[in-house]
């Protein structure tokens, strides 16, 4: 649409004018401006929003809703620390693959639909790397039982996640198949972060993030 627009020679001046502020301008609760609004990248040669990560036709083969970025076959070092009470021995799971296939840093981000031979990869502090345990723990189940073994964490079954707008628990509105997952923190369409953060589900002010779980 907004390349059509602006490819469109009759399209007057000051539409075009109006359409880069907006265009430009971070919109609270959308995608759009937000650090995952690729259009303005050259890597991304589609114009498009969606299409680096969705597509409606010829999928991935992967739990990701229609999937259509190429997949990452690295193998992640996990998280584990002698105080850890939950089991950390499974690699990631696919909803966090799906993030990890960009920030990895092992597969181009032009990676998408057909093509393969892209040579942009992600970099700097959006890096995460195969090396995951220098990352808070994801993949693996969270549910009541740890929070007795641990003693210092919530029941995830009954503790609110206080989330904006919602009045469900924590395994409710955080954990995926009773998962912790890359997205128990972070609003990959940003369609529910809290404005000026990382893409995160809640202000981490005072560390009210970290504290919905922890018990501390
Ligand atoms: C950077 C990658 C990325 C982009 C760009 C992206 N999505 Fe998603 N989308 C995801 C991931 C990851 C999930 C899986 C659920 C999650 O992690 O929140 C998802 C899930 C979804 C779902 C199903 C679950 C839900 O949240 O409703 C829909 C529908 C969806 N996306 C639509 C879109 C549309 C429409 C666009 C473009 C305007 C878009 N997405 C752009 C990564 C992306
Ligand atoms: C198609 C590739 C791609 C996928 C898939 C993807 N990201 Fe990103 N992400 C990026 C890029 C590129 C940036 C850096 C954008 C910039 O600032 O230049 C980024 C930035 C971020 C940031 C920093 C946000 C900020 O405001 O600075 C977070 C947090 C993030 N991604 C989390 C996720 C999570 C969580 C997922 C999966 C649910 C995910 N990403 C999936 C490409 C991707
Ligand atoms: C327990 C919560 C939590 C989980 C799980 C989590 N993150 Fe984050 N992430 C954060 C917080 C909090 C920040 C913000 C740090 C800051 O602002 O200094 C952040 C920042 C980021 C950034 C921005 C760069 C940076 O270091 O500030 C990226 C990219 C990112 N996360 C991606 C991911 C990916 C990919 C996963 C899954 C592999 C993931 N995160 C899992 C809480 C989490
Ligand atoms: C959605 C729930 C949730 C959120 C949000 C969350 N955590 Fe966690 N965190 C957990 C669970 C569950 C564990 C696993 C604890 C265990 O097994 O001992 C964990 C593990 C940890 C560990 C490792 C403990 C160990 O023994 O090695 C640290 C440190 C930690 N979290 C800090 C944080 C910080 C800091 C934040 C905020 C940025 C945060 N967490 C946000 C649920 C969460």
């Amino acid at each position: 649409m907004l390349t059509n627009l602006i490819m469109n020679k009759k399209t007057p001046a000051v539409v075009l004018i109006l359409v880069f502020i907006f265009s430009s301008v971070a919109l609270a609760g959308t995608i759009v401006g937000s650090a995952h609004d690729f259009r303005g990248y050259l890597w991304n040669e589609s114009g498009e929003i969606c299409k680096p990560c969705h597509t409606p036709h010829n999928t991935k083969p992967l739990p990701a809703p229609l999937w259509n970025h190429e997949m990452s076959i690295a193998t992640y070092t996990m998280y584990d620390s002698p105080t850890m009470d939950a089991d950390v021995s499974s690699q990631p799971s696919g909803i966090s693959k799906i993030c990890l296939s960009c920030h990895d840093g092992t597969v181009a981000l032009e990676n998408y639909g057909d093509i393969t031979s892209g040579t942009i990869y992600l970099f700097g502090e959006n890096l995460i790397g195969t090396d995951l345990r220098n990352d808070h723990p994801i993949s693996f189940v969270y549910d009541d039982s740890l929070a007795i073994k641990d003693g210092e964490l919530y029941d995830p079954s009954t503790k609110l996640s206080g989330l904006v707008g919602s009045s469900g628990t924590i395994h409710d509105d955080m954990l995926f198949q009773g998962k912790m997952e890359c997205s128990s923190c972070h609003d990959v369409h940003n369609t529910r972060a809290a404005p000026g953060t990382k893409l995160l589900v809640k202000d981490n002010s005072g560390s009210s993030l970290c504290l919905t779980c922890h018990d501390k």
